[in-house]
């Protein structure tokens, strides 16, 4: 039977190349496994997410509208203008917010509703950095475009650079990933770089997607986000966040990976041009999860709390891990990203000699003009308590 061959393209995901890597290998005998390969926060969220589920039973036999509620999208808009400082009126949550059932599903989609068939009469590129969330090649790739993978390593402070990409490229991009806080090294974008990026876009007119699921942990000041730098260059009121949306997300803030919740919000024509692709093939979020989003959006007091569990680990990881691989300690997210050599072999002893599951850096990134910036590393998620997570890194030093 013939199927789409753009799927080859996208190749295996990092996780199933991690099952295939590890293969028959198992952890220690009575030694207790610690994931630290899956991005999943393992902190409780906070009860008042179940007691609203609990509440709002009458929403079970209702289909949910594709642009969610009115209340949802007015406590995503006050979420995002309270957060970034906007002018109240920015954000009009009517025309320029869509929560969404989780950021994975809008970060594919989107790409769907936003690449031409060409850009300037040749084939389009999405640009993305490298290493990034596998999610953007398979958006980049099934909706017909070039992924184009642009280096974030330690030389450019891990963050990629798109405003040095050369006309050629840049006149063919008709989207960007971006990721602030980094996933998987943690570093911060300055609101300079943030306001470059949207600039580069309108001048370029293609589509930024700011990825912001990582904004609310961080270890220093608040990171700036897309709409904030939409705000600094002006824009307030009708046609805001031209060629710009953002996406966030309950999964990392809330420490609620199930609850499947998030929202994109900005440029409104986009926006609506989304919002008529999730018609015919969306699923929008349950009415008793969006109730219960909402009531997460318009609470900061667990929010900080989650922030304060992670510094903590931050800290330990710095006391055992400190000197050690190129360590340092991230200004935002959750990961580590450690320089190990050969990223393949140390997952491997650490999941036969410790019983500890990472995942080589190298299935987070692709190799680009003769260089691979996943290449000698490993990422580790420091998503369980602290004593989980103590006990890990006292494993991996003992390993490596
Ligand atoms: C960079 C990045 N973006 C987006 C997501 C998707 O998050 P969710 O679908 O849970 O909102 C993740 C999840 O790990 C991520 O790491």
């Amino acid at each position: 039977m013939p199927l789409n061959a753009r799927m080859d393209a996208v190749g295996d995901y990092p996780f199933d190349r991690l099952r295939a890597l590890l293969g028959a290998l198992e952890p220690p005998t009575g030694v207790t496994p610690i994931p630290l390969s899956l991005g999943e926060p393992q902190h409780a969220p906070p009860a008042f997410l179940a007691e609203t589920v609990a509440r709002e039973t009458a929403g079970w036999s209702k289909y949910p509208p594709m642009r969610g509620t009115e209340p949802a999208r007015a406590a995503i808009a006050g979420w995002l203008t309270r957060r970034y400082g906007l002018p109240e009126n920015m954000v009009d949550p009517e025309t320029m917010v869509i929560p969404v059932s989780g950021t994975r599903e809008a970060l594919f989609m989107i790409a769907l509703a936003a690449v031409p068939e060409t850009k300037n009469g040749r084939k389009p590129v999405v640009l993305m950095p490298n290493p990034f969330y596998q999610v953007y090649l398979g958006a980049a790739v099934m909706a017909g475009a070039e992924p184009v993978f642009v280096p974030a390593d330690s030389e450019n402070g891990f963050l990629p650079d798109f405003a040095s990409l050369p006309e050629d490229i840049l006149e063919r991009t008709a989207l960007a990933y971006y990721c602030s806080p980094a996933n998987p090294q943690g570093a911060i974008a300055p609101m300079e770089t943030m306001k470059t990026l949207v600039n580069l876009a309108r001048q370029h007119d293609f589509l930024l997607i700011s990825d912001e699921c990582y904004s609310e942990l961080y270890y220093g000041a608040p990171p700036t986000g897309g709409a904030e730098a939409c705000a600094a260059l002006g824009d307030d009121g009708p046609g805001a966040m031209r060629n710009v949306v953002v996406m966030n997300s309950l999964s990392k803030r809330s420490s609620a990976p199930g609850l499947r919740s998030g929202f994109v919000a900005g440029d409104a024509n986009l926006i609506k041009r989304f919002s008529r692709l999730r018609d015919y093939g969306g699923a929008p979020p349950p009415l008793p999860l969006l109730a219960a989003a909402s009531a997460l959006w318009s609470d900061e007091e667990h929010v900080v709390a989650n922030r304060v569990l992670y510094a903590e680990k931050y800290v330990v990881a710095e006391e055992i891990l400190g000197g050690k691989y190129g360590y340092y300690s991230p200004a935002g997210g959750f990961y580590l990203w450690l320089a190990v050599g050969d990223g393949e072999a140390a997952a491997r002893a650490l999941w036969g000699d410790a019983g500890v599951r990472v995942i080589p850096g190298e299935y987070l990134a692709r190799e680009a003009d003769g260089h691979h910036p996943g290449a000698g590393y490993i990422r580790l998620a420091l998503v369980h308590d602290l004593e989980t997570t103590r006990d890990a890194l006292t494993r991996i030093t003992k390993v490596l």
